[in-house]
């Protein structure tokens, strides 16, 4: 089962450049046009929040009609950028993103790799949360397969990264009790985050928690303490989670955009299609 997850879209209020200079939109209609033409195409993509950047209504619109030429289903989350009550209106047949009432935190059953996601979003923040409420979900909904081999979904990752100013509006409450839960369950193969705009990886309660970069601008790599919020427009990517039950579950990093080849190794030319 090949798991495509894309993250930190940041559409735009009609199409314009998010912070007044990067094309938000077009970098997701590359990131889509990438997904189309891989070798290999993904069974599913996982969009892991910052869907939008203000959670409005037209923000959603856009996003819809970009993401519309996927063949696969597409999963939603939120991001701090987003707005549940408005993602779920922008997308009434996604039926999963009303599994809870209150939190868009769901469970997908039906693939080898059983998914979920959990709602990290405090309305009007940029920091995350997971409350005593959320966090006793996700119990129940290991607790009811601690056999199977499962994903774990949020927006906000649980560990400081030592990006001082991402940090500073992380999962401020809720992740260690949460790594409490995960530690329970060596089922969770893996989480899988966003909201940092770069790849990261660490060990975490007995799970690897890897982190993808946004399909437009990363966070600017500055490790020191008083290091000055901004972004940089390194290459966009995504990840690429390979389930394979005889050998685990295995990421790959894939650039967004035009780079020369592939080559063949023997003979020179390009790589065959189809
Ligand atoms: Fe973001
Ligand atoms: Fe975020």
């Amino acid at each position: 089962m090949l798991i495509a997850q894309i993250t930190d879209l940041h559409i735009f209020r009609d199409r314009k450049p998010a912070y007044g200079t990067i094309d938000t939109a077009r970098f997701v209609e590359q990131a889509v046009a990438h997904l189309l033409d891989m070798p290999r195409r993904p069974d599913i993509v996982i969009a892991t929040g910052d869907l939008v950047d203000e959670g409005s209504a037209n923000e959603y619109a856009i996003l819809r009609d970009i993401l519309a030429p996927l063949p696969m289903p597409v999963y939603l989350m939120p991001g701090n950028h987003d707005a549940r009550d408005t993602l779920r209106a922008g997308f009434p047949e996604h039926g999963y993103l009303r599994q809870h009432p209150e939190w868009i935190q769901y469970v997908i059953e039906e693939y080898p790799l059983r998914l979920i996601a959990l709602d990290t979003l405090v309305p009007g923040s940029g920091h995350g949360e997971l409350c005593e409420g959320r966090l006793a979900w996700l119990d129940e909904k290991l607790a009811e397969q601690p056999d199977r081999p499962t994903m774990v979904m949020l927006h906000h990752p649980p560990f400081k990264t030592g990006i001082a100013h991402m940090d500073r509006m992380g999962l401020l409450s809720g992740a260690e009790n949460l790594g409490a839960i995960v530690a329970r369950y060596p089922n969770i193969e893996r989480i899988i985050a966003g909201h940092l705009h770069r790849p990261i990886q660490i060990r975490w309660n007995g799970t690897l928690v890897s982190v993808a970069p946004s399909t437009g601008h990363q966070i600017n790599l500055d490790l020191r303490a008083d290091g000055p919020p901004a972004f940089i427009m390194e290459p966009p990517a995504l990840h690429l989670h390979d389930w394979r039950p005889d050998v685990g579950l295995v990421t790959h990093q894939s650039y967004i955009g035009d780079y020369a080849g592939p080559y063949l190794f023997k003979g020179g030319g390009p790589v065959p299609k189809g």
